[in-house]
């Protein structure tokens, strides 16, 4: 196997980590609405096994955390004696593309808000009503039923004009080598996509899928359980559910997806 300088220096980063072989990126296949340009989803790169198992609302099951979403949507909360459906009604009308959309710079806030962050700020402000936890079953529950209102519609951020500056931040976490091992996330996810590492094989690390429910969690979890899971990887300190550094990434990594449908509930390994 012939390997240029990137792939060298990854190889030897990967010694230390126990990555078992490389494999060839079977990227042969049409994926259809999967693969945008040089986008692919994590979908691709699944077995048929578990994209069957995504496919099907029955056997999907990422499904149970929208229906308990359904549940809290109306369901009066907080000292003004509200729900989310007091205000923003039909779900299925109001938060359709939010997860396309999201997260936005929010200009009174000055800070990027991703579709967790805006659930509190509602539940607080508009609620009187306490912020839901970030991995609590609720924050899951409403955040897969919300995105699950745009299945199937392209991921469409902003990162121009007031989002720009954190889009940069994001952009230069994404470039940094960080933990004992001294990787970055590119290392893994754009020079060696389609190679496999341990028993996994790497995809593009898209976040289009999320609050993806992993077989290996046995639950469905966030965006940000997911970066702090890859930092550990290369034993990096994980950062902060909601940190200002998660949010820059996350509007970073969602633009890499550009396009990409949005699939929450994913099924990944
Ligand atoms: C008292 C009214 C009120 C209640 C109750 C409320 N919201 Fe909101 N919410 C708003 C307003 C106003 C906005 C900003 C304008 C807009 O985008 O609709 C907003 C925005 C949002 C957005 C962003 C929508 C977009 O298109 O950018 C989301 C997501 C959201 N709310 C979720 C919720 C959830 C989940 C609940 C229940 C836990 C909730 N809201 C309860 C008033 C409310
Ligand atoms: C040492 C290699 C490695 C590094 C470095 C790494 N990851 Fe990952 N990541 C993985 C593996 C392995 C998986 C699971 C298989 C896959 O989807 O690639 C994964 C999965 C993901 C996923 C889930 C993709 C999906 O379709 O559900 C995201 C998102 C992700 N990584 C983002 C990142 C980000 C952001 C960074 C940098 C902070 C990063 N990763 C750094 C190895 C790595």
């Amino acid at each position: 196997m012939k390997m240029n300088w990137k792939q060298i220096s990854f190889l030897y980063a990967a010694i230390a980590f126990g990555v078992s072989a490389f494999a060839a990126n079977a990227d042969a296949a049409d994926w259809g609405a999967y693969q945008v340009g040089d986008h692919r989803s994590g979908y691709t790169y699944m077995t048929d096994e578990t994209r069957a198992m995504q496919n099907d609302n029955f056997q999907n099951p990422g499904m149970l955390w929208v229906e308990q979403g359904s549940e809290l949507w109306s369901k009066v909360d907080g000292k003004a004696g509200k729900s989310c459906a007091s205000c923003h009604g039909d779900s299925g009308d109001s938060m359709k593309g939010v997860a396309t959309r999201y997260p936005v710079f929010d200009q009174n806030a000055g800070e990027i808000q991703d579709v967790e962050s805006q659930i509190n700020f509602c539940l607080e402000k508009r609620m009187e009503a306490k912020p839901y936890k970030w991995e609590s079953s609720e924050m899951l529950s409403m955040t897969t039923f919300i995105n699950y209102q745009s299945l199937g519609m392209p991921v469409n951020v902003k990162v121009d004009g007031p989002a720009a500056a954190a889009f940069e931040k994001g952009k230069a976490f994404y470039y940094e080598r960080r933990g004992q091992l001294d990787m970055a996330c590119k290392h893994c996810h754009e020079d060696n996509e389609g190679g496999m590492i341990r028993a996994n094989l790497l995809s593009q690390g898209q976040i289009n899928g999320f609050p993806t429910y992993r077989l290996k969690w046995q639950k469905v979890g966030s965006v940000h359980r997911r970066f702090r899971g890859c930092n550990s990887m290369v034993r990096a300190k994980p950062f902060a559910y909601g940190s200002e550094e998660y949010m820059n990434l996350e509007l970073y990594v969602k633009w890499r997806g550009q396009g990409l449908p949005i699939e929450a509930p994913a099924v990944r390994n």
